[in-house]
């Protein structure tokens, strides 16, 4: 590992690459989607900030800022565009020249194999739940490992895993748009525990000095009442978005009675296969990469069906919300306060979460993989940003991650999402996070946010820490 902290930002390939169709690249289940009437905005990532064709500049940018790692993912579909396990010699050449730059700056490369971009052809046979998913991913996995070895010190296998399920299988605001099944939530989320190991037997195989994790997005779940069927909840809460992933991919094992649970809520688990179950025990993860966001407040379930509540229009009337039938329902109280996507800001779920990692998980290396505040920023004539809410977003994050750091929680690195605008999935373009701002109505031109000077003096402080 590197032994200094890592002060970085991220960007998600489908996210800002462009270049969706070119040298070679085949479709992936958000090409797809995007170009199908499902999608209703009609936004897609065609082109977004075109990194494809920026790299060079985006990664000077991030230099000059004096970020020292970057996090940012391979399309698995610019490798492999097709289901003959072809390799795209030009896939894996964008992403060596990509890593040029990094070299050219001192950037470490934190690469996450897969962010939400499943190829097409996996979508078509039935996505996270196609049964052979897992050997295709860990064929991927090991085209890349081969290619780029200890080029790439930090690899994750997938990103956000129980997130990008509950927005597949339970939202049903991603491919393939699938609404409030609990039962494809939780298969698709063994699958990707499968992928997880599987990958990283592959990796352990090559006996490389990288090392290997995964980015995990739920935060700490909290109670506004300290009582028996509360903490139920919240240890439902736990099952259902952390433990059901981070359990099999750190402990190598899960706790016999989220089994139990699972069976409670009526889901057939004939998906489970003892053989792929043993799996676990021997590949687990180096790291966490942990994304910070926002918390879980619950309380215990009263009524209703299952549903995922988020809010994608961004005009503030609805929060983020759910019911998990059986197990626990969202709890809420006047002092909250809401973006206008109606995810809750609360700066010490970041402190919370690594107390609780290093509490169940032992104190396992963590990265702060992504933390950002989306919003609809104002530029004046120049394009320039003056972006104070999110410069007062990101230091009071980073001040509870010092907290929990200065508490002995061992926390390695940050990365601000995003390195400069991009797409935001179904939110589209307009919902913001980067520290460096794109024109995209004047030929996507890079305008550095007052936020990028800020992180740029937070690291030339911080940069023994
Ligand atoms: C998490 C995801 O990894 C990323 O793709 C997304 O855009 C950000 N959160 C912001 O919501």
């Amino acid at each position: 590992m590197s032994e200094k902290f890592l002060w970085g930002s991220a960007t998600a390939a489908y996210q800002c690459e462009g270049a969706w169709n070119e040298d070679g690249k085949g479709a992936s289940i958000w090409d797809e989607f995007c170009h199908s009437a499902a999608n209703t905005t009609k936004i897609t990532g065609d082109v977004s900030c075109d990194f494809y064709h920026h790299y060079k500049e985006d990664i000077k940018m991030m230099g000059d800022c004096g970020q020292n790692t970057y996090r940012f993912s391979i399309s698995w579909s610019r490798i492999l565009p097709k289901e003959d396990r072809v390799v795209n010699q030009k896939g894996l050449e964008f992403y060596d020249k990509v890593l040029d730059e990094c070299e050219k700056y001192g950037i470490v490369p934190n690469v996450t194999l897969i962010h939400y971009d499943l190829p097409d052809y996996i979508g078509a046979k039935g996505g996270w739940l196609y049964e052979g998913i897992s050997d295709e991913f860990a064929y991927y996995a090991k085209v890349v490992f081969e290619h780029f070895k200890d080029r790439i010190p930090f690899y994750a296998t997938i990103n956000e895993p129980t997130f990008n399920a509950s927005c597949c299988y339970l939202t049903g605001n991603y491919p393939p748009n699938v609404q409030n099944s609990l039962q494809d939530y939780f298969h698709c989320i063994y699958n990707m525990a499968v992928c997880n190991a599987k990958a990283i037997r592959e990796f352990r195989k090559l006996n490389l000095k990288a090392k290997i994790g995964l980015v995990h997005s739920s935060c700490s779940y909290d109670i506004f009442v300290d009582n028996e069927e509360y903490r139920k909840a919240a240890k439902y809460g736990e099952y259902f978005s952390t433990e059901c992933m981070l359990d099999p991919a750190i402990l190598g094992k899960y706790e016999d009675n989220f089994i139990i649970a699972l069976t409670k809520l009526g889901l057939d688990l004939s998906y489970m296969h003892e053989e792929e179950i043993a799996l676990f025990k021997d590949n687990t993860i180096d790291f966490l990469g942990q994304n910070a966001y926002c918390r879980n407040v619950v309380k215990p379930y009263t009524t209703g069906e299952t549903y995922v509540q988020v809010n994608n229009s961004g005009s503030g009337d609805k929060k983020e919300s759910k019911i998990i039938k059986g197990w626990f329902e969202s709890d809420f109280n006047d002092s909250m306060i809401f973006n206008k996507w109606g995810r809750e800001i609360y700066p010490k779920t970041i402190y919370d979460t690594l107390i609780k990692r290093r509490e169940r998980y032992g104190n396992i290396p963590i990265y702060i993989t992504e933390c950002g505040h989306g919003a609809y920023d104002i530029a004046d004539e120049n394009g320039y940003v003056e972006d104070d809410d999110r410069i007062e977003f990101l230091s009071s994050y980073i001040n509870y991650m010092l907290k929990a750091k200065e508490e002995g929680v061992n926390v390695l690195g940050f990365y601000v999402w995003s390195t400069m605008d991009l797409y935001s999935w179904i939110n589209g373009y307009k919902k913001r996070y980067g520290l460096v701002r794109v024109d995209y109505d004047n030929g996507l031109k890079r305008i550095p946010k007052k936020s990028y000077y800020w992180y740029k003096d937070l690291i030339k402080d911080k940069k023994d820490i």
